[in-house]
């Protein structure tokens, strides 16, 4: 028999992206493919990539430009790119880059063995339906049963209805739709059978689940309280939340179900109603407060962390103080910030009131020392304390193990009897710039 053929993916953006990366590796692991981490060895690659921002697109074009050199070595590398650019951009990215055999869509990579046969005839596929099949269905069913790390992602929402201005979300992954109870449930217990102690539910705008489930449809909150119920499964966390689909009994949870971890990103953007509106947002700065006041009622030691867009095409500098007046006021214990990217195809782009380029990046530079500080301050905040540590993978110093705190910040540990897969009790003893040490209490 011949060696199987080598599959290489990279993957860029969201986690939705790394979800959708090892369900692409399992499709094509059903044609006989099996995943390599070298590109050199690879019979094909595959790009999975993200549209979000402008040099997040650019990157791809640069990275295939790099494989040029393997495809003169080896002809029958076949060079794939999938997620949202190749949604976006579809068959364009093959004028762009003669390199690329295949452009499959977030939507259609349940196709790829029929595409990938297309390859092996000598042709090129291109699919970026949005189609009425439910990809999830047609996944090989019955995954791999090896056995996998302690923590995993599952996919229960996709897509968004939201249009906030801006973002190509909404394009690239096209209406939200949940995924039903029953089969987020029997993948979680597959999950759990193969190790896995913790698993962040995603979605685009996963606060907004309203999968089928017995009775009629369940909200995010009962979907968790569900999971909760599985033996072996100690940790749940979700990512991304709107504001405005924080639900009361979602609220509650932080309050009444001890695995949900006491972490939420919740993305406010700007902390200018004027802003906001531009962005559509549909929430203001005060509303938003009003629900992490809520938040923190309900579950004080929760840790929040935001998304944050300067220089959005009409933002002032009183715009601006009152986005880091409202970081001020919620206090983030964790944040990612962006200078505004100009998306084509989205309302935003066709704005002509650009914030220049070099207050924008003034900007961002303020936000993000203050945000910096409030993570550090955070973060030291947890030494004395004593904190639930899921341990993962062994750390670069030796005997040393790392995990994740309940607040997901990294925490060592340097003791023989931490092992992947263990919760223990860790008192924290330090604070370096990302991440903590400790030792088991
Ligand atoms: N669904 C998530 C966000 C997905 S995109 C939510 O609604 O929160 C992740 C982050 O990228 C966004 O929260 C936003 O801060 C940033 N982003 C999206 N589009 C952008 C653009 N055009 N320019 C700069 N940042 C952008
Ligand atoms: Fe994009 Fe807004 Fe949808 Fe988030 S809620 S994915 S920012 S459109
Ligand atoms: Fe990027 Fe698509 Fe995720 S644009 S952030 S990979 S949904």
């Amino acid at each position: 028999m011949s060696d199987p053929r080598k599959l290489f993916i990279k993957t860029y953006g969201c986690q939705m992206n790394v979800y959708d990366s090892e369900r692409m590796a399992e499709v094509l692991g059903a044609s006989g493919y099996v995943t390599t981490d070298r590109a050199e060895d690879a019979d094909m690659i595959l790009l999975n990539t993200c549209h979000i921002r402008e040099k997040a697109a650019e990157k791809v074009y640069s990275e295939l430009g790099r494989f040029k050199p393997l495809k003169a070595a080896n002809p029958d590398l076949k060079i794939g790119v999938a997620g949202c650019v190749a949604q976006a951009e579809g068959e364009e990215i093959m004028r762009r880059q003669p390199l690329v055999d295949l452009v499959v869509g977030p939507q259609t990579y349940h196709r790829l063995p029929a595409m990938e046969q297309t390859l092996r005839d000598g042709g090129r596929a291109v699919d970026t339906d949005f189609p009425d099949e439910d990809k999830f269905d047609h996944l090989p069913k019955g995954r791999p049963r090896a056995k996998r790390g302690p923590t995993a992602f599952l996919t229960v929402q996709e897509g968004c209805d939201k249009f906030c201005s801006f973002c190509v979300v909404p394009y690239t992954r096209g209406a939200e739709v949940s995924r039903p109870v029953a089969r987020l449930m029997a993948e979680a217990q597959d999950l759990v059978d193969r190790g896995v102690r913790e698993i962040t539910l995603l979605g685009q705008n996963v606060n907004a689940y309203h999968g089928a489930g017995a009775g009629g449809e369940w909200s995010l909150a009962r979907l968790i309280e569900a999971l909760a119920g599985i033996d072996g499964l100690e940790r749940i966390r979700f990512t991304t939340s709107h504001p405005n689909d924080m639900r009361e009994d979602l609220i509650a949870a932080f309050a009444e179900q001890p695995k949900l971890m006491p972490y939420l990103h919740l993305p406010v953007q700007s902390g200018s109603d004027r802003i906001l509106k531009r962005m559509n947002r549909k929430h203001t700065a005060e509303s938003y407060i009003d629900i992490i006041d809520r938040l923190r009622a309900a579950r004080p030691d929760l840790l929040l962390s935001g998304d944050f867009i300067v220089g959005f095409p009409g933002e002032s500098e009183a715009d601006f103080e009152d986005t880091l007046a409202l970081v001020r006021r919620v206090g983030y214990g964790q944040a990612y910030s962006f200078k505004y990217s100009a998306r084509p195809g989205t309302p935003a782009a066709e704005r002509k009131d650009m914030v220049p380029e070099d207050a924008a990046a003034d900007r961002l530079a303020r936000l993000q020392a203050l945000l910096s500080d409030q993570q550090r301050a955070a973060q030291d905040a947890m030494v004395g304390r004593t904190v639930s540590v899921l341990f993962e993978k062994p750390g670069r110093l030796p005997g040393q193990m790392v995990g994740k705190s309940d607040y997901l910040h990294a925490v060592h540990v340097t003791d023989a009897r931490a092992t992947p897969g263990m919760i223990a009790r860790v008192r924290i003893t330090a604070s370096a710039p990302n991440s903590l040490a400790g030792e088991l209490a």
